[in-house]
């Protein structure tokens, strides 16, 4: 069974075609990091009206490329939060045009199941996630420590209360003059140095939440007084101290709730040391997609759309955009 995704929630306009929830036909992002770099972030409004640009032409060449015919596609499954409002409504209302012009089921998804849904993707059978697992969700808007008992089943044990470690990464590689986006700088940065300069950890101890405003403040603090000598050295010294903290609680989470794996998403989990330190701390295996299916992709849209589709879940033309969707 085929399934058009649809992603548009942030600064990446997505299509995808997945058979049966795993395997990738044609998977296309056509990114806006280049316009938004020269605003030092996303511009909201800018954002919506490149979806509206490239929506059209990405869709027409997600069919070609991958030879597909309309009469192959079972359902188009579409994000529909959380995000940005303005571009969250150009993928739902060009995924509801479709449903109504082909008369196809609409599947409404939301963006974090999806970021989870990139590891059941190009996975052999006997790889795929097995349930209970312990999902650390980070991306630019969410840290998040998940208890997944079953399809579509949530817990949340954990956020963050303030900054999201991607958020966090972004702010960070601006204080050091390392560009936007700041994740991939400062992971390119950090190989370079060692983590030689003494950040705070919120540990935040008794709880699954996380807290990353205090260790941006104190890396402002040190560049405006001058007491930071290396880049590369803050570069590393930053990311070591998020992915500390990162790892230590999602280690313990897999402990405390005696999961049988541990399950990677959003764009930060391309993080270099992240995705090697936490291998070594997990007490059961972890399971982390290839980066580029990390970061904002279709794919994994259509993937936690198949497994929502096949539990009988549908939405109506009257499906709604919900900036805040929270997961569980
Ligand atoms: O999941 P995503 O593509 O979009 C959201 O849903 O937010 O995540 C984007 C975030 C950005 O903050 C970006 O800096 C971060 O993921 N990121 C990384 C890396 N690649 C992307 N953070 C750390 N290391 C990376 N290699
Ligand atoms: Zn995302």
């Amino acid at each position: 069974m085929k399934l058009l995704g649809i992603e548009t929630s942030c600064d990446e306009t997505a299509v995808a075609v997945v058979e049966d929830g795993t395997r990738i036909l044609s998977n296309l992002i056509s990114s806006q990091v280049d316009i938004h770099a020269r605003y030092g972030g996303v511009v909201p409004e800018v954002a919506s009206r490149q979806h509206l640009l490239a929506m059209l032409p990405l869709l027409r060449q997600s069919f070609s490329e991958a030879s597909l015919s309309w009469e192959e596609i079972t359902a188009v499954a579409v994000t529909n939060g959380p995000g940005l409002a303005g571009s969250l409504l150009v993928g739902v209302n060009t995924a509801k045009a479709i449903s109504m012009a082909r008369s196809l089921p609409l599947v409404a998804v939301n963006h974090l199941e999806g970021h989870i849904y990139a590891n059941w993707l190009d996975k052999a059978k006997e790889n795929l996630p097995e349930f209970p697992a312990i999902c650390l969700i980070v991306s630019g808007g969410h840290s998040d420590i998940v208890l997944m008992i079953d399809h579509g089943n949530y817990r949340l044990l954990g956020r963050t209360r303030d900054d999201a470690s991607g958020e966090a990464f972004d702010k960070a590689a601006r204080i050091l003059g390392l560009g936007y986006p700041g994740g991939p700088a400062i992971d390119r940065a950090a190989r370079q140095g060692v983590p030689s300069v003494a950040l705070p950890h919120a540990w935040l101890k008794g709880t699954d939440d996380f807290s990353f405003s205090g260790i941006k403040t104190a890396l402002l603090r040190m560049m405006q007084s001058g007491s930071i000598a290396s880049t590369a050295d803050a570069a590393s010294s930053f990311q070591e101290a998020v992915v500390d903290v990162l790892v230590a609680k999602t280690a313990e989470a897999a402990r405390e709730h005696r999961v049988k794996q541990v399950l990677l998403a959003g764009g930060v989990a391309s993080n270099t040391r992240l995705r090697q330190r936490i291998v070594e701390a997990s007490p059961v295996p972890v399971l982390i997609p290839s980066p580029r299916l990390c970061t904002d992709n279709a794919a994994m849209i259509a993937s936690a759309g198949y497994f929502r589709y096949i539990r009988g879940s549908r939405a109506g033309l009257d499906l709604d955009i919900v900036t805040g969707l929270s997961l569980a």
